[in-house]
């Protein structure tokens, strides 16, 4: 299938009566409206977007949907992390409520993970549930957050422990609109990339340390295949356990050790979830050889790889002059992954080899997270 501007992915999430497609390729959104058209009851969506994709994007993925006339109400939210908060969420909801929002209709997040995350979420809320589309325009979202129906807000005591299972109806994964990204940004999204191969696909993670570097120059077809294969992966990943049961959890890989260093930063741009992710991933690897589970050449590659696409990897690099080993433990006994008091930890047997941990001893944590604050 060919979409505006090139060759057009399509990846399965199945889901029986709740499956869906995501669609890769650039110039894609320039077909939004005969992709979204069938999905509606009326001739019109609630676009839900941020200042910034609102201004670099909004007016395209608009002029699409008018081009099959589908009327477009665009509610824009300030960019960036604090937006995934309650206020927003109840502005959010009053702004579709205001617009006249019917069970029958369909919301599009039109953006990164925080405009998924909160519009997804209130597309689950609003009127006890209304369909949703996800349009992702950050890599972080093209790869991971656009694709398996979390959604959710930050709480003062933790990241993303308010929220609902929600699966969109739609993905649509422009990789052109990645040619506006900042490099930051997309350095932040191709952490999670890395975390794919890191998980379960070693030959994922050898490809990435020699195409990483077109893909994060721009180049299309690294892109276009490192998306392709993310998304493949989590679809495989979300299909076989969608609520997080089991293997799911795989996912989370360095996420209890990033989630607190967010937590310890109270959200925001000093810290990106791709980096606190970044310096997660290399915690993780780093307990998986103290606890004897992992080959220490493993942990040095992965960290290497890291390094080299311009991520963190040392948690003194992005550390608060107040933190310390008991206070980032406090921050991860607060995260949904802690069961019956314990907490539960994605470790690696190596790279491609992760595997979910639910007894590991808190001194354990401890030293590690004494030692890299150090460093
Ligand atoms: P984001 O949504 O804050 O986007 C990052 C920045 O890039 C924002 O300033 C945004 O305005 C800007 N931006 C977006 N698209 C752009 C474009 N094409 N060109 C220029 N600028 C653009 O952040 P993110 O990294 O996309 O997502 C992070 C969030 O995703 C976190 O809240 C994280 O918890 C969440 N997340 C959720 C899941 C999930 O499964 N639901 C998975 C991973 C991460
Ligand atoms: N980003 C983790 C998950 O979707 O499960």
């Amino acid at each position: 299938m060919d979409g505006g501007g090139g060759p057009t992915d399509r990846v399965r999430v199945e889901l029986g009566a709740r499956s869906y497609d995501i669609l890769i390729g650039a110039g894609v959104i320039d077909r939004a409206g005969t992709l979204v058209g069938p999905l509606l009851r009326r001739d019109r969506v609630l676009v839900v977007t941020d200042e910034t994709v609102a201004r670099l994007w909004g007016g395209r993925f608009e002029a699409a949907l008018a081009a099959a006339d589908i009327a477009a109400e665009t509610i824009t939210v300030p960019a960036g992390e604090v937006t995934k908060s309650f206020a927003w969420l109840e502005r959010l909801c009053a702004a579709c409520l205001d617009r006249g929002l019917e069970r029958g209709d369909l919301i599009v997040a039109l953006g990164g993970g925080v405009v998924g995350d909160l519009a997804g979420f209130a597309a689950a809320i609003l009127l006890r549930g209304v369909r949703f589309v996800q349009v992702p325009t950050t890599l972080l979202a093209q790869v991971d957050s656009g694709v398996g129906g979390k959604t959710a807000i930050d709480m003062p005591q933790g990241k993303n422990l308010v929220g609902a299972f929600h699966q969109p109806s739609l993905v649509i994964a422009d990789t052109a609109t990645l040619d506006t990204l900042p490099p930051r940004q997309l350095r932040a999204g191709y952490a999670e990339v890395v975390k794919y191969g890191l998980i379960r696909d070693r030959d994922l993670f050898a490809w990435l340390e020699t195409g990483g570097p077109a893909l994060l120059g721009g180049d299309a077809a690294a892109r276009g295949r490192a998306i392709g294969e993310s998304c493949r992966a989590k679809a495989a990943i979300v299909a076989a356990d969608e609520r997080e049961a089991g293997e799911r959890a795989l996912l989370n890989l360095g996420h209890t050790f990033g989630h607190a260093f967010e937590a310890a930063h109270g959200y925001g741009d000093r810290l990106l979830h791709g980096e606190a992710i970044a310096v997660g991933m290399v915690l993780a690897f780093a307990l998986s050889v103290r606890l004897g589970l992992c080959p220490a050449d493993d942990a040095a590659r992965m960290r290497a790889h890291l390094a080299a696409a311009g991520l963190p990897v040392e948690l003194s690099a992005i550390a608060g002059a107040d933190w310390t080993a008991d206070r980032l433990i406090a921050l991860m006994q607060a995260d949904k992954k802690v069961a019956g008091g314990r907490l539960t930890f994605v470790l690696a047997r190596g790279i491609g080899d992760a595997v979910v941990m639910g007894e590991v001893d808190t001194a354990a944590v401890r030293d590690l997270l004494d030692d890299a604050l150090r460093r």
